[in-house]
């Protein structure tokens, strides 16, 4: 690989650096285009080009399908590991030692009391708000309740500030849910895992014990560690931008609950399910919908297909079909969703259109299925994905920091009116 690339403007040639990844990626460096061209930039709508920075935490190669966390292999981790374990590889980089594992679940339950006034913020939102919306409120409100900004040069209030958040996001998950279902707002159950604790704060009635499906314990750590991190995609990049303004890690994060609920985003779990109740009050004919999704004339997209990296398969999609047939099997579901999903999911495969688009079908195609089966409200979906992702936005973000990345702000090409004389308003 040759070690510089030559660009040629104006009969100038500029030498621009070369540089490979471990993994043979390839980057033409550009941070020094601007200056030695004396104003020429770049313009990559989308980024889909474009890499905003240098990250060991997540590789991922779309053609081949392959996604691994620190080194390791999805299909590893989703075997092997349980989500907090996963959370701590994605964070400091690598798997923890029973001591250190201890230690961090120790720490993150230390922290799993929010203070008890965000209830009232809670309790200020209508419950028809949406869960999202209720959670990067929250996340942003926490802030408030925990003024003082993380020293990013001392490892001591770094880790401090990753397990607080870890120990009351769970919490602020939870209170979304359970406003929604008019529920009282309780705190966890410091003897439980970090899953189990999540789910019977999410779910325990206030007149009976919760009791804890395994099948559902199993199910919910298994989607978590899928969802962990995903590299700079929307979310992801949003959080690292947000925090390169040296924002806190709080509304960072906030920042990214935002824009992961997008429905081209973590929204499209929703998005999915909601098409596949359409199909089905239809009548089930998912042709007329694929002709839908073919139209140009139509907005209509076929959610939970597609990606802007996976262009051969989206392996996490792999793991999560098997899974919700293994879930919905042992919890003796049986749920029409399902075979319409597959219904549609083989019509897209051997349909023209989505094989030249290389369309396939991503995690979030199926993993409604499964949060459904678990009895997740629909709208909550998205929440669960922002659960998952925390470790990794977490990750991100602290990556960002301590590479003392600079301000993120991205330039222009401006496309608007030159120079114009002001009009009174008498002349408009
Ligand atoms: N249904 C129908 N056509 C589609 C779809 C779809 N789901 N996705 C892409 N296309 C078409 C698109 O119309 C375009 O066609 P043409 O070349 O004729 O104009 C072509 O495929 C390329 O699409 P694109 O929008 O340029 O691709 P992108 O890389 O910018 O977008 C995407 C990726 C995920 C936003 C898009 O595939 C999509 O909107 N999918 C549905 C939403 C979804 O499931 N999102 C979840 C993503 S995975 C979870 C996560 O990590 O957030």
């Amino acid at each position: 690989m040759s070690k510089t690339a030559t660009l040629e403007i104006n009969n100038e040639k500029y030498e621009l650096p070369v540089m490979v990844g471990t993994e043979n990626e390839v980057a033409i460096d550009i941070s020094s285009l601007r200056t030695s061209t004396k104003g020429v930039i770049t313009l990559d709508p989308g980024y889909k080009n474009t890499g905003s920075c240098e990250s060991a935490i997540t590789f991922l190669d779309g053609e081949k399908g392959i996604l691994r966390y620190r080194g390791y292999a999805i299909e590893e981790l989703a075997d092997k590991a349980d989500f907090l374990e996963v959370a701590y590889l994605l964070i400091f980089g690598e798997l923890p030692n029973t001591e250190q594992l201890g230690k961090f679940q120790t720490d993150i339950k230390k922290h799993s009391v929010v203070d008890d006034d965000v209830k009232k913020i809670v309790d200020a939102f209508p419950k028809s708000a949406h869960p999202m919306g209720v959670l990067s409120s929250l996340t942003s409100a926490l802030t408030a309740f925990n003024p003082s900004s993380v020293n990013v040069n001392s490892e001591e209030d770094m880790y401090n500030a990753i397990v607080r958040i870890l120990g009351k996001f769970p919490v602020l998950v939870a209170w979304t849910m359970r406003k929604k279902m008019g529920l009282p707002l309780d705190y966890g159950d410091n003897s439980l895992g970090y899953v189990e604790n999540v789910l019977k704060m999410m779910f325990k009635q206030p007149n009976e014990e919760y009791k804890l499906n395994p099948i559902v314990v199993n199910a919910l750590d298994k989607l978590l560690i899928l969802h962990a991190d995903h590299e700079q995609n929307c979310s992801t990049s949003t959080v690292r931008i947000t925090g390169s303004s040296h924002a806190g890690l709080f509304v960072s994060l906030a920042a990214g609950v935002s824009a992961l609920w997008g429905p081209l985003h973590g929204g499209a779990n929703q998005a999915v399910l909601e098409m596949l109740e359409a199909i089905k009050a239809d009548g089930g004919d998912t042709k007329k919908f694929m002709a839908k999704a073919k139209d140009k004339d139509d907005p209509f997209r076929l959610m939970g297909f597609g990606h802007r990296v996976y262009k051969n398969f989206d392996p996490r999609a792999k793991i999560i079909k098997k899974a919700a047939d293994e879930v919905l099997g042992d919890l003796g579901v049986e749920d029409p969703i399902l075979d319409i999903a597959k219904g549609l999911e083989k019509e897209a495969l051997e349909d023209t259109y989505f094989v030249d688009r290389k369309l396939y079908p991503n995690v979030d195609f199926y993993s409604g299925i499964i949060y459904r089966a678990m009895g997740i409200p629909v709208e909550m979906f998205t929440v669960m994905f922002a659960l998952g992702r925390l470790p990794g936005w977490i990750a991100q973000w602290r990556e960002m920091r301590l590479n003392k990345e600079p301000i993120g702000r991205p330039r222009q090409i401006y496309t608007g009116y030159t120079l114009r004389p002001f009009k009174t308003i008498d002349k408009r």
